[in-house]
């Protein structure tokens, strides 16, 4: 059987898409909980983070957007796996959500503040200056254009060669859920990409590896 004949590729296409769809338009991403606490993200991207993690080794992840902090909590203990003096570092304007558990581990730090606070800068530059490594960044905050154009912006000073960065919920707008919803994280990393063109290389294996990913486009390699 020639699994590499186009119609089975594009059967192949077609099937992933539909999964992606089933996934996120039935809100199954709402239900994922990592030792309990929500975490809401599609477990194909957390497999695939798990993977980067491993190959990156970084000294620093920083986490825009933590509402529960499941996915905080996720990162520190795969990070911590691999490299235990990791720290992380996630960002949130509001906090009543966090998961107390979350609070309690050593490792994470939160900050209250939107994510484009020059202080969420300042204190990442503070963090690199003391932890030797790679850094590994994933925005999921608010979902606007300018919004995440601007923590784009704001990561560009901070970020370095072989640092990794992950943008989020680049699948509305119609990539293909949620058409309709208006200028999202895929619009900010076009026009990002279009202001800086050499500064990342997109990591198109990552995204493809697991069938679908909520962050197409949004594997991204500084260079
Ligand atoms: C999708 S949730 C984050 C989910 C979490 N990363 C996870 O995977 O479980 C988005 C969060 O972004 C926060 N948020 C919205 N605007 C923000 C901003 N300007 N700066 C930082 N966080 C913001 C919201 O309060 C919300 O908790």
């Amino acid at each position: 059987m020639d699994t590499n004949h186009p119609d089975r590729l594009a059967a192949a296409d077609d099937v992933a898409e539909r999964f992606h769809r089933w996934y996120y338009d039935n809100g199954v991403w709402e239900t994922v909980r990592f030792l309990g606490v929500p975490c809401l993200k599609s477990v194909m991207d957390l497999w695939n983070y798990q993977e980067i993690l491993f190959e990156l080794k970084p000294s620093l992840i920083v986490e825009f957007g933590t509402r529960h902090g499941g996915s905080a909590l996720y990162f520190s203990m795969i990070g911590q796996g691999i490299n235990p003096l990791l720290r992380v570092l996630t960002v949130d304007i509001e906090d009543h959500l966090l998961d107390p558990q979350v609070s309690r581990v050593p490792a994470i730090e939160f900050m209250k503040c939107s994510s484009t606070d020059s202080a969420v800068a300042a204190r990442i530059t503070e963090l690199r200056n003391s932890l030797p490594g790679p850094m590994f960044a994933i925005l999921d905050s608010d979902h606007h254009q300018p919004h995440v154009l601007q923590e784009m912006l704001s990561l560009r000073s901070v970020m370095r060669s072989g640092d990794y960065l992950v943008v989020e919920d680049s699948n509305i707008n119609g990539h293909p859920v949620l058409p309709g919803w208006g200028p999202g994280p895929f619009e900010a990393i076009a026009e990002y990409v279009r202001q800086f063109p050499d500064d990342y290389v997109r990591d198109e294996a990552r995204e493809c590896k697991f069938g679908f990913t909520f962050a197409p486009a949004g594997f991204l390699r500084r260079a």
